[in-house]
This record gives C-alpha cells, structure tokens and sequence, in this order.
C-alpha cells in the first residue's frame, strides 16, 4: 500500500473515497432522551456541509464503527465520503483512531475499493499521533490471511493507496512537515514489520517448520541489515539447553536457535536488551498429547518468536541508539519414541535441574534455556513474549494480554510503551507466595502443577531462569490469535505485543 500525505483542503481531493470521523460529543451521564451532538471532524465547511443532510437526518449516532457511505457527495472533489463512527468525544484517542483506519480499510476494499484518503481528525488527536496511527491502522486492515486459497488472486482485494490529509500543515512550517512526513513513515515500518510477524504467524507448521523460520529470520535480517545466525541441535547440546532441547529430541524436524543482533554506534554499553520469544511451530502436547479438538490452532504457537523477528526488523529500519539481541527458540512439541516422558528430568542450561510433569508444558522450558542464553550474552534487561497457557485465556479472555514483571521500574517503562502502542495488557502478580507450587521431590522444580493460577506458576519458572536480571514476561496465549474478525482486523493472527515492544526499546534510547 502507498502512503501519502497531502496538505490540501479535503474537500479538493479528488479521491475514490474521502473518509471523515464523526464523534458523539454528549456527555456519558446524559440522559437517553437527549439526541447525540454529532460533530464531523473536519475544519473543511464544505466537508461539513456534505455530510449535514445526513447527520441531521439522526441516521448518523457516531457509535463506533458505524459507518455512513455517500455517493457523489456535494460540493466535494471525491466520488464518496465514508462517515466512520469514533464513539464518545471524550473518551477518543489516537488508539481508537488506529481502529478506525483498519474499520476504514476492511469497508471499502470489500467494495472493490483501491484507494481513499483518510482526514486527521486533528481536534481530537494532534497530527503527530494521528498519522502513524492512521497508517499503522489501514496497514493492519488491510491484512488478508486466506494465503492458501486457490482464486486469492483474482478476489484480492486490497488498497493500494492511502492518502493522510492535514489541512493545517499547508500554514506549518517547513519543519512540521518533514516531521509529519518521518512521523508516516515510522508507522509504516511498525505496520509492515507487525503484518511481517502475521505472516509467520499465519503459516502452518508444515509451512513454517523451526528451518523455515529461521530462513525467514535470516532472509529478513539481510534485507534490514541486521546481524542474524542460526543454529540447530549441535549447538542447543553444546550449550547444555537440556530444558530446550528436551522439547526439541521427539520431533524429526530439527530444532533452530535463532539469534538476532541489533548494536549501533553511539549505543550506551549500560544497557543492552534481550528479547527471548518462545516459537513452537506446533504443539501437540507430546506425550502428554492433547485433545484432537481445536490442535490445528497449535500452528500459531511460535508466535512470541514471531513477534520478536518481526521487532527486530522494525529497530533495524527505526534505528534507535540502544543495543539489543533477540533470541527465538523454535521446534516442534511432538510425541515419538524418543520423545520425553513424564518424570523425566532435565538439566537446564543454568544447571537447574527440571521434573517434567506434563510434556505439554513445553514453552516454559525453551523459554528457560533461551532466557539462560540472554543473560549469558550480557543482556541487562530481559523480555520474552509466548503463548504460554490456556490459563492466561481463563484469566484475561482473548482481551488483554498478561504481562508479569520482575521489576518495578521496567514495569512503568513498559506500561508506558504499551499506552502509547494503544494494546490491551494487563498486569499479574508474582508474589513469594506462589514459588510453593514449584517443588520437586526430585529436582529442583516441576514444570507443571495445580490448575489454578496456572499462568502465574509458568510464569514463576520463568522467573527462576531470568533471575536477577529485570525481566518482563508477555502471555499472549488469548490474544495472539483473533478468534474471530473484529472491525479492523480479519480473523487470525493479530501481530499483539509487536507494536508495545517497538516502543519499549525506542524508551531505551540514549
Ligand atoms: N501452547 C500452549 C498454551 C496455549 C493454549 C496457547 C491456548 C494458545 C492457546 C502451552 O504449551 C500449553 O500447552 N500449556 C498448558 C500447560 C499445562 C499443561 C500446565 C496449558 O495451558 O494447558
Ligand atoms: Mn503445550
Ligand atoms: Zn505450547
């Protein structure tokens, strides 16, 4: 999809598609009778005046995502105008904007429409936000997961070009452009680097075995210009990952250590982050197999890998000064006769000895080793993002994605970040308390135990692993995958935690 911005008036545009948000303006406590107060946020009158019949008409509410298509609007350059509704006045923002965009795009490419252009509701989010919000939204949009149908071609509908309108920028100075202009092509890279990670995401593990990810990682690192090596089962042994590759011995398919390194000049040497992502291109549960009903879904396991490739192609393109290496542990989960059993113990990297309990407990041990490794390679601050457990869906629904913290300090950092990216993850504690349920009678811990509060006990092991360092852990089990289309977003996989990771390192800048 082209990009653009254009400066002119809107209603000068001659576009296929001129789209303008409207918003409700009321008062959440108002009493129902009183009928919404509907703005068109745009300061172009003709534009206004287009759309007034319309409003006024109370078939408009500006509910969210409503959307309103007129034909050959008056007074306008367009061929349409798409009203889309953005809810409560009060309550908008740049993360709502986002949403529309993508609700924008999802409208009218299935109208067979290729190109629009998208007005800055510029009084309810300053341009600077509204831009990458918009691209970054259209982009997400516009992702089509039907790769393997055989007529994609000829349905593939998508937009090809977008144009960002900011009348105000024509008065702006020089400098305000050029800002808005690197602002567009910031959100553009987010927005790729995000669908790059749904493309992984969306292979099935036929497709994306741990040797095809890790071409993808390095056939990526090439193009971006990042340093990128990959390993396979000599090297897990070698570096003693019993924890890693005690998942990786029952499958035929070899396992891949993918590792990713971004180090800039002019970098602070104080702070160097690792990003560990946990990439089982399919889970079958191992010995401890899992029921036939809804295992296809298991494809999307590897998508905290996923989501850290697709980071790293991001810092690569955004250049921040802040070092960073990723490290992704791929491989099957599968049962075979040299598959682990139950009861088995492992020798994690850190020496740590681990009573399997349940094979299906699998990423927590990758995740083990690769955050071992991490520490080893002088990461200061550690974060890893997996879908870890159906617990995490019990807890937070497909909503929220859990976020667990070690440190306090790299919370707020993180929370910040998360803010700013506009996706929805909430905090789960990690009490003293729960270290109990890790007790082995034969090893230093189990890697499985009660039903409840599973996703604090994967959690917990983890925490063993990452030790002192300052460590974030993503569960995105429940979000990583949507279950099904929303507006702005097609059924499959969701590219989450991409976006509040890019901002998280960018906070990191020297
Ligand atoms: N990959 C699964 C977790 C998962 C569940 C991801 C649903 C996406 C959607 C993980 O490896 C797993 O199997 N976890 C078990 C752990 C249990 C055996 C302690 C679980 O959550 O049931
Ligand atoms: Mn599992
Ligand atoms: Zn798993």
């Amino acid at each position: 999809m082209n990009t653009t911005l254009s400066s002119s008036a809107p209603s000068q545009l001659e576009t296929d598609c001129l789209v303008v948000v409207v918003l409700d303006q009321s008062e959440k406590d108002q009493s129902k009778k009183d009928k919404p107060a509907i703005t068109v946020e745009s300061s172009d009158t003709a534009v206004r005046e287009a759309a007034k019949d319309v409003v006024s008409s109370g078939e408009v509410t500006g509910k969210t995502f409503e959307t309103t298509l007129l034909h050959r609007p008056a007074g306008l350059k367009a061929k349409r105008l798409l009203l889309v509704g953005g809810g409560k006045a009060k309550t908008f923002s740049a993360a709502e904007l986002r949403k529309l965009a993508g609700a924008a795009v999802r409208t009218l490419k299935s109208k067979s429409i290729r190109s629009f252009a998208f007005v800055v509701p510029e009084s309810a989010v300053p341009a600077s936000q509204g831009v990458p919000a918009i691209v970054e939204g259209a982009f997400v949009g516009n992702f089509d997961p039907g790769y393997y149908k055989s007529d994609r071609n000829e349905k593939d509908q998508k937009i090809d070009a977008l144009t960002i309108v900011v009348p105000g920028n024509a008065q702006g100075t020089q400098g305000d452009a050029k800002a808005l202009e690197n602002a567009m092509q910031a959100g553009r890279i987010v927005a790729e680097s995000q669908n790059f990670t749904r493309d992984l995401v969306n292979e099935p593990s036929n497709r994306m075995t741990p040797t095809m990810m890790a071409e993808r990682a390095k056939k990526m690192a090439a193009e971006v210009g990042l340093n990128c090596e990959t390993y396979g089962a000599d090297k897990i042994k070698q570096l003693k990952m019993g924890a890693f590759w005690g998942v990786a011995q029952g499958s035929d398919e070899p396992p891949a250590l993918i590792v990713l390194r971004y180090d800039p000049v002019g970098a602070a040497d104080k702070v160097h982050l690792g990003l560990v992502g946990k990439a089982v291109t399919f889970d079958t549960g191992g010995i401890s197999i899992k029921p036939a009903d809804g295992m296809e879904k298991m494809k999307y396991d590897m998508a905290g890998g996923a989501t850290m490739i697709g980071v790293m192609r991001a810092i690569a393109l955004l250049k921040p000064k802040v070092k960073v290496t990723a490290i992704i542990c791929a491989t099957e989960n599968m049962p075979s006769g040299k598959a682990q059993k139950p009861g088995d113990v492992q020798i994690a990297m850190s020496g740590k000895s681990i009573e399997i309990i349940n094979t299906d407990a699998e990423g927590r041990l990758v995740l083990a080793d690769g955050l071992c490794y991490a520490r080893q390679l002088g990461c200061t601050h550690l974060v890893d993002a997996a879908t870890l457990t159906g617990a995490v869906v019990v807890a937070l629904g497909y909503v929220n994605a859990g976020i667990f913290a070690s440190d306090d300090q790299m919370y707020q950092r993180f929370a910040n970040a998360n803010k700013q990216a506009g996706e929805k993850m909430w905090r789960l504690p990690l009490d003293d308390e729960y270290k109990e349920n890790l007790k082995s009678n034969i090893a230093d811990m189990v890697n499985a135990g009660s039903r409840w509060g599973g996703a604090i006990f994967a959690a917990m092991f983890l925490k063993e692993f990452a030790e002192d360092t300052p460590w974030i852990h993503l569960d995105i089990a429940g979000t990583a995958w949507m279950e099904e289309a929303k507006p702005w977003i097609a059924k499959g996989p969701s590219g989450i935690a991409l976006r509040s990771l890019v901002e998280f390192v960018k906070g990191w800048e020297s």
